[in-house]
């Protein structure tokens, strides 16, 4: 039987007898004494090795035991003030299991260097905090819907639909045909609320993105909900609900990894107490000019460096509705009573912005119903309308009014956790310039 670091770093175990296998983290050894600290899945905790305590041989291997060895280790529990974790393990038995290479990853390498490694890099204590987050993310994700009633929907990946525009799709050879790599798992959805009525999903989805950001991947996940007879403010609702689902299950299962990773958890706290407002574009337009002095050309696409200076505005995320329809996808309706008096026609539509970089974390809409006006924006962006013929027949077999959004898996969490780049937030991330290890 062997204990979980984090089992015996607890004062109930002080004294006592442990059994526990990892990784050497850190080692030095000073004649015949060797401080190893270990590392599982649950924490690290430092393993004194003293010559005379345990066979010969294994403070031997001790002493030559480089990072990353595998080993098991008995000994007593023993409280220390200047071990981390506050407890050390007097090892009475050093077994190891086998001995790690000189390990390629030191201190002070670049990024870059890191994400060559990244098959190594996962056990660092900053990736493993991340991950632990993002587990905690996509479960709250399932939870939060499954308590409200929805039935999980899971897409195909291969498709002969754009569902964003063709500049992003990704073309696979699929036999003797071209076919596509999935944008978005909603025109299925759209299919399926006429059957289950509230669906959702949290799915891999391609972009064939041809720039390079800190805020792209071309492989990312989205949680995407959909559901009939509810209008775009309806599902602004349930996303605001949502995130602050998410935030607040993190608050409650990650309080050491969000110290590990030095996010400032009182201000995530903050967030859920106050209501998270919904702008306009048209509005967002007058704040960027009399709050930043940024002139922007109505019906002009908010660009990164607008959506940062919008966002400085505001301290919890934002809902912006009520787009141009001109540069929206083919699918989103026109907002016949707009909000405002904006000088053309806007969209049932909304990007949900967060603060501190006015990263779009999520986007949706209302579905436009009309099928003479869907089959003109489709011809009007070049598609042809024949692979739309399925999707069309939504409009033609009982269509009602319904809507949905998804929520970019990997631009949430660089946002809740402050991380510089959306690479981190994924543990092998795919870009235009990346597709390994
Ligand atoms: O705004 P998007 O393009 O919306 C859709 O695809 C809709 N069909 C969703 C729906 O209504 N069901 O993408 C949704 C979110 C964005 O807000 C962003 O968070 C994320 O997906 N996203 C990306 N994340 C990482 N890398 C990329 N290249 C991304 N593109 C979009
Ligand atoms: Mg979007």
């Amino acid at each position: 039987m062997f204990n979980e670091i984090s089992e015996i770093l607890d004062a109930g175990f002080d004294g006592k007898e442990a059994a526990i296998r990892g990784w050497i983290h850190r080692t030095r050894s000073s004649g015949k004494i060797v401080f190893a600290v270990l590392r599982d899945h649950t924490g690290v905790v430092q393993v004194t090795v003293k010559a005379g305590n345990l066979p010969d041989a294994e403070f031997e291997d001790a002493v030559k035991a480089l990072v990353e060895t595998s080993v098991e280790v008995r000994g007593t529990v023993k409280k220390d003030d200047r071990a981390p974790g506050g407890y050390e393990v007097l090892a009475s038995g050093f077994n190891v299991k086998s001995f790690a290479q000189p390990y390629p990853i030191t201190k002070d390498q670049s990024e870059e260097w890191l994400r060559e490694q990244r098959h190594l890099w996962v056990r660092s204590r900053k990736m493993t905090a991340i991950m632990k987050v993002r587990s905690t993310m996509t479960g709250a994700i399932h939870d939060f819907f499954r308590s409200k009633g929805y039935h999980e929907f899971t897409p195909p990946i291969f498709t002969p639909n754009a569902c964003e525009g063709g500049a992003t799709l990704f073309e696979v050879k699929y036999y003797d045909r071209e076919i596509y790599l999935t944008q978005s798992w909603q025109l299925y959805a759209e299919a399926m609320v006429f059957a289950l009525g509230k669906v959702y999903d949290n799915a891999p989805t391609f972009r064939s993105e041809k720039s390079k950001t800190s805020r792209h991947l071309t492989e990312f996940w989205m949680a995407e909900m959909e559901a009939a007879w509810l209008t775009y403010h309806d599902v602004i609702a349930v996303a605001k609900e949502e995130i602050k689902f998410i935030i607040e299950r993190i608050l409650e299962y990650n309080q050491a990894e969000l110290e590990l990773l030095e996010v400032d958890s009182v201000k995530l706290a903050g967030m859920l107490e106050k209501d998270w407002p919904t702008i306009t574009y048209t509005k967002a337009l007058q704040i960027l000019k009399e709050k930043s002095g940024m002139d922007i050309e109505w019906g002009k696409d908010l660009r990164t460096v607008e959506e940062e200076e919008i966002m400085k505005h505001f301290d919890t995320p934002v809902a912006v509705v009520q787009y141009p329809k001109a540069i929206m996808a083919f699918y989103k309706p026109v907002e016949e009573n707009p909000d405002d008096d904006p000088p053309g026609p806007v969209a049932k539509c909304f990007d949900m912005l967060a603060p501190d970089g006015g990263l779009e974390i999520v986007g949706g809409s209302e579905r436009d119903t009309d099928i003479e006006r869907l089959i003109a924006s489709l011809e009007a962006e070049d598609e042809d309308v024949k692979n739309y013929d399925w999707y069309l027949d939504l409009r033609r077999y009982g269509s009602v009014v319904h809507s949905g959004y998804g929520l970019g898996v990997e631009r949430t969490l660089q946002w809740i956790l402050g991380l510089e780049n959306i690479k981190d937030a994924i543990a092998f991330p795919r870009t235009m310039t990346r597709v390994s290890p």
